[in-house]
């Protein structure tokens, strides 16, 4: 039904793991070109050999979304090894835990500078690229946490992707005469090399609220990504859709009991 993705250059920043390597394997397993980067190069390496033999091609591009040079030159290399760019990403991420009495100033600058500034630093570095696609799509990847839901530990983690969404809405203005959507996915509690290092009853807590009975896959934030990327979805734009198996469904237990 969506045949506009195949040949398409398609950069995922936070790619070496997790969501971002499911949405690498969606988009190469459609005939995209993908580059996928993050700051672990053995990572990088793993996916290589995970995606090997897909529809279309992946390769591994090293750097720190937190850091401008490092954007640049992610951009610069994946617009040289594929010939352009029509899809970012902005997937790259991090989720540590502090609750507000004992959180740092560093704690609070990390956490921005990686899912807010390297947000922001990616899509400046893509945004000409993106324009010369004249098809040119941004997708971040926010959550729930923050944008609906609250959990104590990331209140500093909730802001972040919060304001995302406040990003995304002035982007989507700016970008629209250069033909650039800009739109956000919500994952729910996705099953995610990051999400098991919070632990068993974490998961197994997280799982008994989901009315769909299961934690999200990688694969089901890929599709919605896939879908915002192609041709057919041209006129949606700064809009945030939430991936989650009716998570923040419930108003209760008693709803979930109920059920
Ligand atoms: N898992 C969930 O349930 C869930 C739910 C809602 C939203 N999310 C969001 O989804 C995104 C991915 O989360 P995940 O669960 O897939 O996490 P993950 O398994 O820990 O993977 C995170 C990815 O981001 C990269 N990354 C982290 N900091 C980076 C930096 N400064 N520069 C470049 N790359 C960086 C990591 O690569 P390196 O380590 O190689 O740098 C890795 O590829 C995040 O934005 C997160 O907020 C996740």
């Amino acid at each position: 039904m969506f045949t506009s993705i195949a040949g398409r250059s398609v950069l995922v920043t936070g790619g070496t793991k997790g969501i971002g390597k499911g949405i690498a394997r969606v988009f190469a397993r459609a005939g995209a070109n993908v580059v996928v980067s993050g700051r672990d190069t053995s990572a990088g390496e793993t996916v290589l050999r995970d995606l090997a033999g897909l529809s279309g091609s992946v390769s591994f591009v090293r750097g720190d979304v937190g850091l401008a040079p490092d954007c640049e030159r992610i951009a610069a290399e994946t617009i040289a090894r594929n010939g352009g760019l029509d899809v970012l990403c902005a997937n790259a991420g991090v989720y540590p835990s502090a609750r507000i009495e004992e959180m740092t100033e560093a704690d609070i600058d990390a956490i921005f500078a990686t899912n807010v500034k390297g947000s922001i630093l990616m899509v400046q570095a893509c945004t000409s690229a993106l324009e010369f696609s004249s098809r040119g799509r941004v997708l971040l990847t926010s959550s729930i946490t923050g944008p609906i839901t609250g959990y104590p530990g990331w209140s500093h983690y909730g802001a972040t992707k919060a304001a995302q969404l406040g990003f995304m809405r002035t982007a989507a203005i700016e970008l629209a005469p250069k033909r650039i959507t800009v739109n956000a996915v919500l994952p729910g509690t996705i099953a995610t090399e990051g999400l098991a290092e919070l632990g068993d009853d974490f998961v197994a807590q997280t799982t008994a609220s989901i009315p769909a009975g299961r934690l999200g896959s990688v694969e089901d934030i890929g599709n919605a990504c896939l879908f915002l990327a192609t041709q057919e979805a041209a006129y949606i734009t700064g809009q945030a859709i939430v991936v989650d198996g009716g998570q923040v469904l419930p108003e209760s237990l008693g709803a979930l009991e109920a059920m």
